[in-house]
C-alpha cells in the first residue's frame, strides 16, 4: 500500500472562493477545497452572446476547469446610470451547464492602458474623464489616474457589477475577477498635466516611504531615475485600489490586477514598455499602494525558456502567489505549465482559446484549432484530475515541476535522499544521450507523498530516480510503481508498472499518465 497525500478539508456550505496563505506559499480554495486553475481565456471581443457557441467547444476541448471572460464597461453602462448585465447571466448559466467556474475580466478605464472599453459617453468626454499627457503636451490614448470623476464613474460601474454578481451567484462560479487590463500607458512615463506635475513635485506619500522603507523626498529625490514611472504606477495602483476596495466591500471575492511585461532580462527605459502597470519593478509600488489586490499575474508572452522563467520567479514572492493570468496560444507554450506549478502557481491560463475565428497571431497560433490546442488538452487532461491535490502538495512545499529547455535536455529535481533526473528525446526503451524533443515540448511534475515516495506525472520526457548520495555502497531500485488515476482525491490503481515501462528510467509520452513510484534501495 502506498502513502496518500493528505486529505483536503472538508467543503463547508458554498464558502467564498478565497486565497489562503501560509509560510509565504498561497493556495486558492474554491468549495473550501484547494483549487488549481487551469484556465483559457477567450479572445478580447467574445464577451457577447453570439459568441458564446464558438467558446464552449474550445474550452472543452483543451479541457478548462476555468474560462476567463472579459465584462466590458461599454457593454455594462451603455448608458450612464444604467446598467445591463444580459451577457453576464447568460454567460453565468452556459458556464454553469458546462462545469466550469469563471474569472470576470474587468474592462473598465484600462484595457492594455487604453480606454477603448469605455462607454461611449466616457471615451468622448475630454474634459470629464482627462487623457494622459505627454512631456510635448500631447494626449494619450489613456485615461489620466488623476481625475476624480473617472475614479468615480468606473468604481460606480464596477460596485454595480460585484452587486449584481453577488445577487445571481450564490454558487460562486465566479472565482476570481481581475480588475482593468494591463493597467498603464504606452508612449509617456507618466501624466504630464499640470495636475500630475504638481503633485510629481510634491513629497512621496510617507505611505509608500513607509513600505518600501526608504528616505522621504519628492518623487526625483527619492527614486532618481525612476520616479517618473513609479509615480505614474503609485497613481493607476491607488486608482485600482480604490475600485477593487469598493467592489470586494460588496463582494469580496478574490481579485488581481495583471501585467503587461517589460523585458525580464535586458528592460529599456519605461517608455519601451507599458509605464505605470504592474511591471517587475514597480510590484513594491503596486503592493503599497494596492492591498485590496490579491495578486498581481504576468501576462506572458514570450517563447524562450530564459525569459519565461524569469518571469516565473520575478512574480513569485512570498507577498504574491503566483497566476498566469494569459500566455500565447502557441503550442510550445503549453509545457510552462509544469514549470508554472513548479513555482508554486496557482493557476495558468492562455489567451484566445475559442472557435470564434480570430487568433492573435504572431504572439498567438495561426489558428485556433484542435491541433494547436492539442498539447494544452494533455496537459489539462493529465493535471485536471488531480488539481486539488497538487495545489494541496504545492502549498506544502511539496511540489516540484519543470518545462523543456530548447538548449538544454537533462534537468536535476532535488528531492531529498532522491534526486530526479529528468531527460528529454530519449525513445522509451535503452539508454543514449538525451537529443531534447524535435520542439521542446516535454515537462514533469513531483510531489512528494513521503521520503521514499512520489506521484509522477509529465508528458515527452523520462524521469529517472537516483540516489542523491551514492558513496555508501547502496543501489537504488523501484520498489514500487503504481499507475493511476485519482478520482474525487482518492488514488485508483490502473496497473503496476514493471519490466521495460521502469528499466529504462519512467517515459512520459503523449498519453496523459500518472504515477505513484515508491524507491527503495538494496
Ligand atoms: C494582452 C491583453 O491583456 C489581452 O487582452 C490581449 O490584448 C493580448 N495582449 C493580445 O492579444
Amino acid at each position: 500500500m502506498l502513502l496518500m497525500p493528505r486529505q483536503p478539508a472538508a467543503a463547508d456550505a458554498a464558502p467564498m472562493p478565497r486565497i489562503v496563505s501560509s509560510h509565504g506559499r498561497y493556495e486558492l480554495r474554491v468549495g473550501g477545497k484547494p483549487y488549481l486553475i487551469l484556465g483559457a481565456q477567450v479572445n478580447n471581443s467574445s464577451n457577447y452572446p453570439a459568441m458564446l457557441p464558438a467558446v464552449w467547444p474550445a474550452i472543452a476541448q483543451v479541457h478548462a476547469n476555468t474560462v476567463a471572460m472579459p465584462i466590458a464597461w461599454e457593454q455594462i453602462e451603455p448608458k450612464e446610470g444604467e446598467f445591463d448585465f444580459s451577457f453576464l447571466d447568460l454567460f453565468l448559466a452556459q458556464a454553469r451547464e458546462h462545469g466550469l467556474h469563471a474569472v470576470l475580466l474587468w474592462f473598465g478605464t484600462w484595457k492594455n492602458g487604453s480606454p477603448g472599453y469605455t462607454p461611449e459617453w466616457v471615451k468622448l468626454d475630454d474634459r470629464r474623464f482627462p487623457r494622459v499627457v505627454d512631456p510635448r503636451g500631447r494626449r494619450l490614448p489613456s485615461l489620466s489616474p488623476l481625475a476624480p470623476a473617472t475614479l468615480d464613474a468606473d468604481r460606480t460601474a464596477f460596485i454595480a457589477l460585484m452587486r449584481h454578481l453577488k445577487a445571481v451567484d450564490p454558487e460562486h462560479t465566479v472565482i476570481m475577477v481581475q480588475v482593468e487590463n494591463e493597467t498603464g500607458t504606452y508612449g509617456s512615463a507618466r501624466d504630464y498635466s499640470p495636475r500630475a506635475q504638481k503633485l510629481f513635485e510634491a513629497r512621496v506619500p510617507r505611505q509608500l516611504v513607509r513600505a518600501l522603507g526608504t528616505h522621504g523626498g519628492t518623487w526625483s529625490q527619492v527614486f532618481g531615475s525612476q520616479a517618473d514611472e513609479f509615480f505614474h504606477a503609485w497613481q493607476i495602483a491607488r486608482f485600482v485600489q480604490q475600485v477593487a476596495a469598493a467592489g470586494k466591500a460588496v463582494y469580496p471575492l478574490p481579485m488581481y490586477v495583471n501585467a503587461a511585461l517589460r523585458d525580464p532580462l535586458h528592460p529599456g527605459p519605461p517608455t519601451t514598455y507599458e509605464s505605470g502597470g504592474p511591471t517587475d519593478d514597480a510590484l513594491g509600488v503596486w503592493k503599497a499602494a494596492a492591498p485590496a489586490i490579491d495578486l498581481i499575474a504576468p501576462d506572458i508572452y514570450l517563447p524562450d525558456y530564459a525569459r519565461y522563467t524569469r518571469v516565473l520567479a520575478l512574480y513569485h514572492r512570498p507577498d504574491n502567489p503566483l497566476f498566469v493570468a494569459e500566455t500565447a496560444s502557441r503550442q510550445r507554450y503549453a509545457r510552462y505549465l509544469f514549470a508554472t506549478l513548479g513555482r508554486q502557481g496557482i493557476g495558468f491560463a492562455p489567451f484566445g482559446i475559442d472557435f470564434t475565428g480570430y487568433s492573435n497571431f504572431p504572439l498567438g497560433a495561426p489558428v485556433i484549432d484542435a491541433r494547436t490546442l492539442a498539447p494544452l488538452a494533455l496537459e489539462y487532461a493529465l493535471v485536471g484530475p488531480m488539481g486539488s491535490v497538487l495545489a494541496d502538495l504545492s502549498y506544502h512545499g511539496d511540489l516540484a515541476g519543470v518545462s523543456e529547455q530548447s538548449a538544454v535536455h537533462v534537468q536535476t529535481l532535488p528531492l531529498g535522499r532522491w534526486r530526479a533526473v529528468v531527460s528529454y528525446g530519449l525513445p522509451a526503451f535503452g539508454n543514449a544521450v538525451p537529443p531534447g524533443n524535435p520542439v521542446a515540448e516535454g515537462g514533469v511534475l513531483i510531489g512528494r507523498l513521503g521520503a521514499d515516495e512520489f506521484l509522477v506525472a509529465g508528458v515527452h520526457a523520462r524521469v529517472a530516480f537516483e540516489l542523491a548520495d551514492s558513496s555508501g555502497g547502496l543501489q537504488a531500485q523501484y520498489v514500487r510503481v503504481e499507475q493511476g488515476t485519482y478520482v474525487a482525491g482518492v488514488w485508483k490503481l490502473t496497473r503496476v508498472w514493471n519490466g521495460d515501462q521502469v528499466d529504462w528510467g519512467l517515459n512520459f509520452t503523449s498519453v496523459p499518465q500518472v504515477l505513484h513510484v515508491r524507491m527503495g534501495t538494496y
